[in-house]
């Protein structure tokens, strides 16, 4: 079998992405993407490519190329579901906030609303494909739905977890390590595997196209965000020994990642990840191993996130013991809203949390961050309910200038790494803050020599100092 015709539920950060790159890979394959969200398909269709509701490097390029041609967007699910041969489900999958696993486990609400679907609307026998992260063994449970529900039409399951990271999503897409794709062990799941191993070599070399059981993929996906959050953590726990000893995490990261067992990526060290995936990700396997009652396995994952949450607090922690035990009324200029660079993403932005650990002590916080909007850190923090909406809008302004954004504060704290930082006049920002003038560096983006030699105090994450 041959896939013509794909229809995929969800125009978020992946399936957008995702689709483009398989309609411009593949022009003889129809990609209608979905989406409940009437703004969100709007933007997805505006002419206007800065419009796009999501933002990564390269991706104005391929929709302006397949858009209109083979790539559709549309808010009409059911024609979409009709029509497509292949559908794939890549709706976001929080962590619940409600119930019998609030806090841990996956929400399974919005998987379940379109297996329902999609049950309702097929005529015709399909593959359904796992775009979304999900727990170990959905699968079954949207087949348990797909068969019982159906009008006797047969459903393939198959698990196609995404790999990419925001940011560089355009690239990750074109050439990925590993396409995985998990399927049953039967004729009819081999057929089904097949063809979406034939899609997706159009343009990625066959080795690099993994085939497994449903189970094996569904926990890869999980395993693959854990290792890396756990990288992350790991080298966050050494910065605080660093801070204390006087010595260097990014020497350490350079000394241990030269080993080639360990390997130098994900060595950076950092105020802590964010991101939609990682800790949601965690947290999803530890309630998983918490139901197996394997409580050892989920204290050790619970770990990556504890030490996730301690580098957000300590960095905060760090700029109010330095501004002298208070910051109540001082302007704190935070440059960076987004959970990395090169993306308006800020879901579980370090930057909330220091920002909501600051407001408790009544600092007056002015952000700066290339790509988020106003609206979209009033979100966030209003998210968090820690004060009500007026009370976040009185401390906390957004300023579209940086040099603005800077004038007149106590301390520059840095949350993401955008490259425009470092480009930036420091001698011209020294003159018009405070004195003593800070920064406080989240991302070690920054040449603290030359900071230190214009006057201003300086702190990075991970540097210690052996006088101390
Ligand atoms: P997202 O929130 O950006 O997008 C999900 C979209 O699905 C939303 O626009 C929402 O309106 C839509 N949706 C929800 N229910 C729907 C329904 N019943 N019908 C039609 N549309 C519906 O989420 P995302 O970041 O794209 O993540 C999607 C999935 O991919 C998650 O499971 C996530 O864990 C996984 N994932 C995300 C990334 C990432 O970098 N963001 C990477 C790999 C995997
Ligand atoms: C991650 C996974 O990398 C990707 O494979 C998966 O599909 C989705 O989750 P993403 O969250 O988009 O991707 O970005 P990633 O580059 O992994 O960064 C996550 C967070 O970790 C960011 O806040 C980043 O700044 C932080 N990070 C990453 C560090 O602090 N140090 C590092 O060395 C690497």
């Amino acid at each position: 079998m041959k896939i013509k015709s794909i229809c995929c539920i969800g125009a978020g950060y992946v399936g957008g992405p995702t689709m483009a790159v398989i309609a411009q890979k593949c022009p003889n394959v129809k990609v209608t993407v979905v989406d409940i969200n009437e703004a969100r398909i709007a933007a997805w269709n505006n002419e206007d490519l800065s419009k796009l509701p999501v933002y990564e490097p390269g991706l104005d390029a391929i929709v302006k190329d397949a858009r209109g041609r083979n790539l559709f967007f549309s808010t009409n699910v059911d024609a979409a579901i009709d029509e497509a041969d292949t559908i794939f489900i890549s709706v976001n999958t929080p962590t619940k906030t409600y119930g019998k696993g609030k806090g841990m486990a996956a929400d399974l609400k919005y998987i379940e609303l379109c297996a329902r679907q999609i049950a309702r609307v097929a005529k015709e026998d399909k593959i359904v494909v796992e775009k979304s992260t999900l727990p170990v063994r959905t699968a079954s449970a949207i087949k348990s739905i797909l068969d019982n529900t159906g009008n006797g039409v047969q459903f393939q399951i198959l698990s196609n977890p995404e790999f990419l990271a925001e940011g560089t999503a355009i690239e990750d897409l074109l050439k990925p390590d590993r396409v995985l794709i998990g399927g049953e062990m039967t004729a009819e799941g081999e057929k089904a595997m097949q063809a979406l191993v034939d899609l997706y070599a159009s343009w990625v070399n066959r080795d690099h196209i993994l085939t497994t059981n449903v189970w094996s993929s569904e926990l890869s996906k999980l395993t693959a965000n854990a290792f890396l959050a756990q990288r992350v953590s790991s080298i966050n726990a050494m910065s605080e020994i660093c801070e204390k000893t006087g010595a260097n995490v990014a020497e350490v990261s350079k000394a241990i990642g030269m080993d080639s067992r360990i390997g130098p990526k994900f060595l950076s060290s950092s105020v802590g990840f964010g991101g939609s995936c990682f800790q949601k990700d965690i947290l999803n396997l530890v309630y998983i191993a918490k139901s197996y009652g394997l409580d050892e396995v989920a204290n050790y994952w619970e770990q990556v996130v504890l030490m996730n949450n301690h580098q957000k607090n300590r960095f905060s922690d760090n700029i109010i013991n330095t501004l002298y035990n208070t910051v109540s009324g001082k302007k704190i200029t935070f440059l960076g809203w987004a959970f990395k660079k090169d993306t308006n993403d800020t879901r579980e932005s370090a930057a909330i949390t220091v920002a909501d650990n600051l407001l408790n002590e009544h600092a007056k916080i002015t952000v700066y961050d290339p790509k988020v909007s106003e609206e979209q850190i009033f979100s966030d923090l209003e998210y968090l309910n820690s004060r009500d909406p007026k009370q976040n809008r009185a401390l906390l302004k957004v300023e579209k200038d940086p040099y603005l954004a800077m004038k007149d504060a106590h301390a520059i704290a840095i949350l993401t790494e955008w490259d425009e930082f470092k480009a930036y006049n420091w001698q011209k920002i020294y003159d018009h803050m405070l004195k003593p003038a800070f920064i406080f560096d989240g991302r070690r983006l920054l040449d603290h020599e030359m900071l230190k030699s214009i006057g201003f105090e300086c702190y990075e994450i991970g540097t210690g100092n052996a006088s101390q």
